[in-house]
């Protein structure tokens, strides 16, 4: 992945829940051969273990423990991503509203932050990636090679989440998913550690109204520009 020259490039996407930011990183790590970096992923592990073990109300320190001895990777064997945590595929449970609703404590402590953020670096090392999240381009990777940050909507992105959910078979009340949004808006954005922001040297991308396609080409459009090299 990393080229001859070793110098290994870096495309942080950050944004608020369902800006798009997921589809879009995937597809453009996939059409550059980079690796997907699914920080989101890691701290909703990290939250599975915490509801695993029942350490929602455990003191800070033993839930920081809980988390350093854990084994939080991301697997990319088969071209696929999958979580695991301690060995175990947690790919599928780790979307699940139960960890969805228990993730703001854990995502605001700012020591399990420092133990994800050493393993997002460590998987960046050697490699080409398009590093997914609320804080890459601020505080995880400062120095990438292009930051971009989506936003869109609050309606149009309950309204993606809406149809993701009724495709699943799943009906659930409009307004009560754009309370949700809202809320994990507020919490992402008003930590005092790492909060969801825009780096001031990034670039924005409103999602609104905007295909998977437009999205991803202008990321890539974007990338060409800051001499990222681009499969032919
Ligand atoms: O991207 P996602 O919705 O899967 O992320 C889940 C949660 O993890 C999100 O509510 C905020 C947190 N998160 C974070 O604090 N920092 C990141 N770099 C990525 C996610």
């Amino acid at each position: 992945m990393a080229r001859d020259d070793d110098k290994n490039y870096i495309i942080t996407i950050d944004g608020p829940a369902g800006s798009g930011k997921s589809t879009t990183a995937k597809e453009v790590a996939r059409r550059l051969g980079f690796l997907h970096l699914d920080s989101g992923a890691m701290y909703r592990a990290a939250t599975l273990l915490v509801l695993h073990k029942g350490l929602e109300s455990a003191p800070t320190d033993s839930l920081v423990r809980a988390i350093a001895q854990a084994e939080i990777e991301l697997d990319y064997s088969d071209n696929v991503l999958r979580v695991l945590l301690n060995a175990t595929d947690v790919t599928q449970k780790i979307r699940g509203p139960e960890v969805t609703a228990a993730i703001a404590p854990v995502a605001a402590n700012p020591k399990i932050r420092h133990i994800l953020v050493a393993k997002q670096r460590n998987i960046a090392h050697n490699t080409n990636v398009v590093a997914e999240g609320r804080d890459m381009g601020t505080v995880v990777f400062p120095d990438a090679d292009l930051k971009i940050f989506m936003i869109a909507s609050i309606a149009e992105r309950a309204e993606r989440r809406y149809n993701e959910l009724a495709a699943k078979g799943i009906k659930v009340d409009f307004d009560g998913l754009m309370n949700e949004i809202g809320e994990r808006d507020r919490n992402d954005s008003n930590r005092l550690f790492s909060p969801l922001k825009r780096a001031a040297d990034a670039v924005e991308l409103d999602t609104t109204g905007k295909t998977i396609e437009e999205q991803v080409q202008f990321v890539i459009c974007k990338a060409m520009e800051c001499g990222v090299p681009i499969p032919a």
